[in-house]
């Protein structure tokens, strides 16, 4: 008899859980507790009757947070009927979204064609061992993320690379490390 007491207990107790995480999925009492899930869900409901809104609506959100927040997947798909897959996948899809804050300095090194003709592919291998980060990644400390790109539109200037937002040609692993010793130093050399 006790024994079946505590099997209706758990039950209960199952029941209990499960219905709460039903409501978190619902997004109700997740957004009430956690307001970054309820702006995801303003901006992605400002768009939602837009014709195939997705991709802007997953920019919107970038653009107001920096990068798309962990609630961006579960509650975008719930405002547009979509699978969390379809979502994550088009997030995964494009290197332009991130699911993380930015770095305080961002390395990206063009490896189209035109700059792997005149080195960029030595370039990035610098950048990687100068950063301690692989291409993609973020420093643990937030200090520093590596990026690649696949043409800046300065391709007469390879091997190009953006520092901080600003765009540099025919860079060398020399002037590579003074552009990140500058950026990091709060400057703005050119
Ligand atoms: S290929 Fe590098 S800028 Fe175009």
């Amino acid at each position: 008899m006790r024994s079946w007491s505590f099997d209706v207990k758990r039950l209960t107790l199952g029941e209990m859980t499960e219905r709460s995480l039903s409501e978190i999925a619902g997004g109700a009492s997740l957004e009430a507790a956690d307001p970054t899930s309820a702006r995801v869900r303003a901006v992605a409901e400002a768009r939602s009757a837009e014709p195939g809104p997705l991709l802007e609506i997953l920019h919107d959100v970038q653009n107001e947070f920096g990068h798309l927040p962990e609630s961006t997947t579960p509650v975008v798909a719930e405002v547009l009927n979509l699978s969390r897959a379809e979502v994550h996948g088009v997030i995964s899809f494009y290197s332009d979204f991130h699911t993380a804050p930015p770095a305080e300095v961002t390395v990206a090194i063009c490896r189209g064609e035109a700059c792997q003709a005149v080195g960029a592919e030595a370039l990035a291998d610098y950048a990687k061992s100068r950063l301690g980060v692989d291409v993609g990644a973020h420093a643990k400390d937030g200090s520093v993320g590596l990026e690649q790109i696949f043409c800046f539109g300065n391709c007469a200037l390879g091997p190009t690379a953006s520092v901080a937002g600003r765009l540099h040609g025919r860079v060398t692993a020399e002037r590579l490390d003074a552009l990140i010793d500058d950026a990091q130093a709060g400057g703005s050399s050119s």
